[in-house]
């Protein structure tokens, strides 16, 4: 279908439909251009929970559009594929994790956002990259802590915090996929370069980084440091906003190992959603997430809980 028409369709269903369109910084620049609003997980989180719009089209993945509908459960929550899932979130069986939870009963549960809404319902906390530390540090120093299922993020909270947290083992497949030896063979020509990197990274990689932090903590930070080049460990969407909010700066994205060309690291499961499928989702109201009313209670319990501390 021809972009211009996708592009002034999309505008009119939106009006007269009156939906929002939330998008992740991970989403194809096209998707983020149209959008209403771009940001990261915990901003995106919020304006879920703040909207007036009838209907929430979510460009994102699974786990982002259902804690939109565990927010709103009576607006209509749309996902252009219903197949963008995530590795963090489709890692963590419920199954699994109840037993982890009934071997460790005393255990305080806190979860990264990236899981799913059984996950969640079995949670006393939610949190983002954006506030994880702030979360942990809000837990007593002698309560003990399962933290869910980015073990990258958890090691780097271990550190941050001084806490010993138990990590589930599971990860991100876009940011374990970055490559110490490239990263330093490109510090070595760009010494002056500073290394941005998100804390779903390996722990090689964020003890290389001047900075850590969420995709908007990264556009921040790159926007207001005086550095005019960074190297960037995380997914090549957070590019598109970086050309807008920081033309003058030279961006080098990190490599992963795997690639020889264009030193880009996508996420697949953000890059399923295109501009015809959210097109084709507007007008046909479909895919739309439900969730079952007894376990949208339970997983909204530790969602508010950290946009309550936030
Ligand atoms: P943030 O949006 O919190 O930076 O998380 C990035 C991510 O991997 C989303 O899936
Ligand atoms: Fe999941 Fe990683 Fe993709 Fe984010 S970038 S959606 S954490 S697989």
């Amino acid at each position: 279908m021809d972009k211009s028409f996708l592009i002034s369709e999309i505008n009119r269903l939106k009006q007269e439909k009156n939906a929002v369109i939330l998008a992740h910084y991970y989403q194809k620049k096209e998707i983020q251009d149209i959008a209403d609003f771009v940001g990261d997980s915990l901003e995106l989180s919020k304006k879920a929970a703040n909207t007036d719009a009838a209907i929430i089209v979510f460009a994102g993945v699974y786990f982002m559009a259902e804690t939109a509908k565990i927010l709103n459960p009576n607006k209509k929550v749309l996902l252009p594929d219903r197949e963008a899932g995530c590795s963090l979130a489709d890692g963590c069986s419920p199954q699994n994790f109840k037993k982890l939870k009934e071997l460790f009963p005393k255990h305080v549960v806190v979860t990264y956002i990236n899981s799913s809404a059984e996950i969640k319902a079995m949670s006393d906390w939610v949190c983002t990259s954006s506030n994880a530390k702030k979360i942990i540090e809000a837990i007593p120093k002698d309560q003990e802590i399962i933290f869910a299922p980015d073990k990258n993020l958890g090691m780097y909270l271990k550190k941050e915090t001084n806490r010993d947290l138990l990590l589930w083992d599971g990860s991100c497949i876009v940011h374990e996929a970055f490559s110490l030896d490239k990263l330093i063979e490109i510090y070595n020509t760009n010494p002056n370069a500073k290394i941005v990197a998100h804390p779903e990274s390996e722990r090689h990689i964020l003890e290389t980084a001047h900075y850590i932090g969420s995709t908007s903590g990264m556009l921040n930070f790159i926007k207001n440091d005086s550095a005019t080049t960074f190297i960037v460990a995380t997914e090549a969407g957070i590019l598109h906003q970086l050309s807008k909010d920081a033309p003058q700066k030279i961006i080098i994205p990190a490599p992963s190992h795997e690639d020889n060309t264009c030193a880009c690291s996508e996420c697949a499961f953000m890059k399923v959603n295109t501009l015809e499928k959210l097109y084709l989702c507007l007008k046909n109201e479909s895919p739309e997430i439900s969730i079952n009313e007894e376990l949208r209670i339970e997983a909204i319990k530790p969602i508010n809980r950290m946009l309550n501390l936030s």
